[in-house]
């Protein structure tokens, strides 16, 4: 299991290729890296099948054996054996790299009555707070303490209560989700976040013998207190993934599909896809995508799950700078998730940043430009858009874009694009 910290990387991409064939979408890294968290709750062994290969999944491979799991990686399976633990504190060397470490909290508290995290510190779409995970656990009775950048939690037994989320954010209904598996009693979580990988999250827990129903929903009810074991789960295809080829797609006049997900977990997208003239074909576990020589455009906001994702904000507003007319694209979900813009304005596009909104001007003419990528998603754009553009384009800082895609580059020229790492 090798992470690529090799920040010297970078796409060269040379657009105008049609992308015509199938390919296959990898396993959701927003779903992978809450089940592995999610093992910490058992002593006994844990398999997790379509497993992407990518820095997000090493970095919490490594939180994991740092606190004493045993972790084997190989061909998109993951074996976990969290029976050894020998400590519950998560430093910040390894939070840093990863906001979503902080995950481990819940279950190491369910587990041991005890978890130390480091505090998270900001990050390139904004600040992200914590707030709604530690009123959470502290309404479960945990005992919260911050000093020197770490949160110490302690709880010499959680108990189910009824918690109410005042937004129903992901991270959050997951940690709690896990806390209340391991509490005592009934606990109920309102205004939970309802993200397919939600509902993931709860089908494994499920498959380790938790008493959950209602993930999906607004309101989550969790029996804790039923002992877990080990378990062998497949992880559901990456939706997010399947959103950006299928932009690719929309860009590159081409034809493709992109199949290994449910399309039911992006139907707000598709529909939005639809209105900006994509023709979009749905099957059981596929989409077929095919571009159109106009487009039109769109007003789009970002809303949590089943709204239009935040995280294909980027990606789609390269397709929007291709359509006729000005569109807007609101961001409603983080508060500074427009970094990026710069980057595309440099490459041709005609985006103003006007509070969380962007606005679009259609139809640049797009040109290869050296550009960096300054997270995951942007990083995502910023290929899209030198897919589309004339010339060659260099994407550097692509260690952002591997954290969160598997192959990336080969994918794309395996649908017939001309992209290489450098
Ligand atoms: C997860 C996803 C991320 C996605 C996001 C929203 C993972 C690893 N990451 O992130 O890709 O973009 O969901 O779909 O799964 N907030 C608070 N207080 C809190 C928690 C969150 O105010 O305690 C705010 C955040 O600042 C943010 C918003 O809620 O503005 C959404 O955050 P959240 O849903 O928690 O996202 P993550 O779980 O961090």
């Amino acid at each position: 299991m090798a992470l690529n910290t090799n920040n010297e990387e970078r796409y060269l991409i040379r657009g105008g290729n049609e992308l015509k064939g199938r390919v296959r979408v990898s396993g959701a890294k927003n779903s992978v890296l809450k089940l592995m968290a999610a093992s910490l709750l058992t002593e006994e062994p844990c398999r997790i099948s379509n497993v992407p290969d990518i820095g997000d999944v090493h970095i919490m491979g490594e939180v994991l054996r740092h606190l004493g799991a045993r972790v084997r990686y190989s061909q998109g399976v993951l074996e976990l054996d969290c029976g050894g633990l020998h400590t519950f504190q998560t430093p910040y060397s390894l939070v840093r790299r990863m906001r979503a470490s902080i995950i481990v909290m819940g279950p190491l508290l369910a587990r041991f009555g005890r978890a130390e995290v480091a505090m998270p510190g900001g990050c390139n779409i904004g600040s992200r707070k914590i707030d709604l995970h530690l009123g959470g656990l502290e309404q479960m009775g945990a005992e919260i303490n911050i000093a020197h950048g770490n949160i110490e939690t302690r709880a010499s037994k959680l108990k189910g209560t009824r918690i109410f989320l005042n937004f129903p954010s992901v991270g959050a209904t997951e940690n709690l989700m896990m806390a209340a598996v391991g509490a005592e009693g009934v606990t109920y979580i309102e205004n939970a976040a309802r993200e397919p990988e939600i509902q993931d999250l709860a089908n494994y827990l499920i498959s380790m013998g938790a008493s959950i129903e209602g993930a999906g929903t607004p309101s989550i009810v969790v029996e804790g207190g039923h002992p877990l074991h080990g378990t062998e789960y497949r992880v559901i295809g990456d939706r997010i993934e399947a959103g950006t080829f299928a932009i690719a797609a929309a860009l590159s006049k081409g034809e493709v599909e992109v199949y290994d997900f449910d399309p039911q977990h992006l139907l707000m997208f598709l529909e939005a896809m639809r209105s900006i003239g994509v023709g979009i074909e749905e099957g059981d576990r596929s989409i077929k995508v095919t571009s159109s020589p106009h487009y039109r455009s769109a007003q789009i906001a970002t809303l949590p799950y089943p709204g239009f994702p935040t995280d294909l904000q980027p990606q789609i507003m390269v397709l929007l700078s291709q359509a006729q007319g000005t569109s807007v694209l609101t961001e409603n979900v983080f508060e500074s998730r427009f970094m990026f813009v710069d980057e595309l304005n440099r490459m041709g596009c005609d985006i103003r940043i006007d509070g969380h909104h962007a606005i679009i001007k259609g139809q640049s003419r797009l040109t290869g430009a050296e550009v960096y990528a300054t997270d995951l998603r942007a990083g995502a754009a910023l290929v899209l858009a030198g897919l589309a553009a004339e010339g060659e384009t260099v994407v550097g800082d692509i260690y952002h874009i591997e954290r969160g895609y598997e192959r990336l580059e080969d994918k794309l020229t395996s649908l017939g694009a001309e992209i290489r790492k450098v």
